[in-house]
């Protein structure tokens, strides 16, 4: 296990800075993606995990699903992160867990992931994806590590209505600088290019910030501390009330999706396509 020290106090002038789900992980917030814990349950319904899988959570942030995979499936999990920090919140939200000889942490990069092809039953990608310049290079690894036959399950943003440009520019650029997705087809499309056909979009609604979804993603008692964390520095307060604003402007053009695709392994496609290419 990695030895990552998490800063406890952060200068005001860094929280500033924060991008927003290092902000939202800084105030100890357990699920950072757009659909919630909504779309975790859907990879799990689709994923069938049995125990003893070898499962790779690409991006893990702070460790929310790589820890459900192993406390509620059995699987062995590898979770992977580029970011120090993330990878910081990972490692003691695993101890608090009680999972740490399910879940194996380690630094890395989806787009240099380091494994040998075809290792894994599952590979994971929640809100990873969207932020990495070569997509198709990363959508690409993500299947090299999967073992055929096995699954990679993709969870994005996706604009369902095409948003004013200087909105976009704004949630691309300055809400989470160097982002950038498309609609759901082009999410498949990057599964398409990597070779796969077996591919599966689930629509999954975006309410990570609304009060109904933060209750259902954190609980009452997380959600009271999450506040609590809130309002205990200005510069959290500024952050959070601009995060929101944004948020709040661009909501109407936004939702999201779990891709599903089955590595083929020379077999029949299982999935049923929502749509046609
Ligand atoms: C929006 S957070 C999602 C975290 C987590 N998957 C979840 O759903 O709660 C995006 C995560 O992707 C990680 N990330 C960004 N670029 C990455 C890369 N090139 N390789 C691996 N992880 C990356 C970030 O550090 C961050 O933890």
């Amino acid at each position: 296990m990695l030895q990552v020290t998490v800063m406890s106090v952060m200068p005001s002038d860094d929280i500033r800075l924060l991008d927003p789900y290092s902000l939202l992980a800084a105030l100890g917030k357990k699920v950072i993606r757009p659909g919630g814990r909504g779309s975790s349950e859907a990879i799990f319904r689709l994923a069938d995990f049995q125990p003893a899988q070898q499962v790779l959570d690409i991006g893990c942030g702070v460790g929310t699903t790589a820890i459900q995979i192993a406390s509620r499936f059995g699987c062995q999990v590898t979770a992977v992160d580029i970011d120090n920090r993330m990878i910081g919140f990972a490692e003691s939200n695993i101890h608090k867990a009680g999972v740490t000889e399910k879940i194996s942490l380690q630094q890395g990069d989806i787009l240099a992931l380091p494994y040998a092809d075809s290792v894994f039953d599952v590979v994971t990608i929640e809100a990873v994806s969207m932020f990495i310049r070569d997509q198709q290079a990363a959508i690409r690894e993500a299947v090299r590590v999967c073992k055929p036959g096995g699954y990679v399950f993709d969870h994005e943003f996706v604009w369902v209505r095409t948003p004013p440009a200087d909105l976009r520019l704004e949630f691309d650029n300055i809400v989470c600088s160097g982002m950038s997705f498309e609609t759901e087809h082009e999410w498949r499309d990057l599964f398409l290019y990597s070779g796969q056909h077996d591919i599966q979009v689930i629509p999954i609604p975006f309410d990570l910030l609304t009060f109904r979804g933060m209750l259902r993603d954190e609980g009452l008692s997380g959600t009271i501390s999450f506040l609590a964390r809130t309002l205990s520095r200005q510069a959290y307060i500024s952050r959070m009330l601009w995060l929101i604003r944004v948020l709040n402007k661009v909501a109407p053009y936004l939702s999201s999706v779990v891709i599903a695709c089955k590595k083929k392994d020379g077999g029949t496609n299982s999935f049923q396509s929502s749509h046609q290419f």
